[in-house]
C-alpha cells in the first residue's frame, strides 16, 4: 500500500534545473508515476523518464505509466477542468490501490503550485487511500524567462500578475507586469497598441530554447511567424511571456 507520495517539481525539462532536494528524493525512490502521454506530447513522458534515469545511478526503479484521460471540451471551462481532475483522481486511485510499494514520486513540470492540478488531484484521494503528501518545489518557466532575458520581474513596490489568456482578456489595460502561461491564442495581439514590451520564451531551459523581446507592436508579426513555425515544426509549443508597460525600466 502506498503510504507517501512526493510531488516533485522537475523544472522546465532539463536535469540542471532540479533542486538538490528533488534529486535527493528521486535518488531514494523506487517507483515513479508517469502520465502516459501519446502523440506529439509523448516527448513530455520521455523527458520525465530521461531525467529520472539520469539521476538514478542504479537500475533499481520502475515506472508506472498512468493512463490519464484527455480533457473533454464539453462545457464551461472551470467545470470542465474540475470534472477532468476528478476523473484523473479516479484513475490514480485505481492504480495506487493495486500498488505494493510504500512510496512513489510524481514529477510535475516546473513548479507544482503553478497552473498544475496535481496537488489538488492527489488531495482528492489522499484521505480514502490514507497516504501522506510532500510537495518539492521546482523552478518554473517564468523564472527561466526572467533569467534568460536578464530582467527583474517586478518594479519597485510593483505588482506582478500571473495569468492565462482568459485572465489577460479580462484586463482592460495593462499598467503593471503580467506573466502569461498557457497561451494558445496569441493573446498578446489584443494589446499590440497598448505601449507594452514583451519578453517571450519558448521551450525555456531546454536546448531548443527560443527567446524574443522588444516593443510589442514592433515585434508582433515576427513573433507570430516564429511561434507558428515552431509549433508546426515540433508539434506543440511551450511558451511563457512577460508584458511590461513601456514606462518601466526592466
Ligand atoms: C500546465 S502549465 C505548467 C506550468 C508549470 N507548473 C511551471 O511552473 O512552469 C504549462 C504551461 O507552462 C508554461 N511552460 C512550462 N514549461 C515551459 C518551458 N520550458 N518554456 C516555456 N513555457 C513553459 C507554458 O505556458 C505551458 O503552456
Amino acid at each position: 500500500m502506498i503510504e507517501k507520495i512526493y510531488l516533485i517539481g522537475m523544472g522546465p525539462g532539463d536535469i540542471k534545473y532540479l533542486t538538490l532536494e528533488a534529486i535527493e528524493v528521486i535518488r531514494k525512490l523506487k517507483l515513479f508515476l508517469i502520465p502516459a502521454k501519446t502523440g506529439k506530447k509523448e516527448a513530455l513522458t520521455l523527458k520525465r523518464k530521461e531525467i529520472i534515469a539520469q539521476i538514478k545511478d542504479k537500475e533499481d526503479f520502475y515506472f508506472l505509466e498512468i493512463p490519464f484521460p484527455e480533457r473533454k471540451k464539453t462545457g464551461a471551462y472551470e467545470e470542465e477542468v474540475q470534472r477532468w481532475r476528478g476523473s484523473k483522481a479516479q484513475v490514480l486511485k485505481e492504480v495506487l490501490q493495486k500498488e505494493t510499494e510504500k512510496e512513489a514520486g510524481f514529477l510535475v513540470w516546473g513548479d507544482p503550485s503553478l497552473y498544475d492540478g496535481h496537488i489538488e488531484i492527489f488531495k482528492k484521494i489522499q484521505k480514502e487511500l490514507n497516504f501522506s503528501l510532500e510537495v518539492i518545489p521546482g523552478i518554473s518557466a517564468f523564472q527561466i524567462l526572467s533569467a534568460k532575458h536578464q530582467i527583474s520581474l517586478t518594479e519597485i513596490a510593483g505588482t506582478l500578475t500571473f495569468t492565462t489568456p482568459r485572465g489577460l482578456k479580462g484586463l482592460k489595460s495593462i499598467d503593471h507586469h503580467v506573466v502569461v502561461f498557457l497561451d494558445n491564442y496569441e493573446s498578446y495581439k489584443n494589446f499590440a497598441f497598448s505601449g507594452l514590451k514583451i519578453y517571450w520564451g519558448a521551450y525555456l531551459g531546454s536546448s531548443e530554447e527560443v527567446l524574443l523581446a522588444g516593443n510589442l507592436k514592433e515585434v508582433l508579426s515576427k513573433l507570430i511567424t516564429l511561434r507558428r513555425n515552431l509549433r508546426k515544426e515540433k508539434g506543440f509549443i511551450m511558451e511563457t511571456y512577460l508584458l511590461v508597460p513601456e514606462r518601466s525600466e526592466t
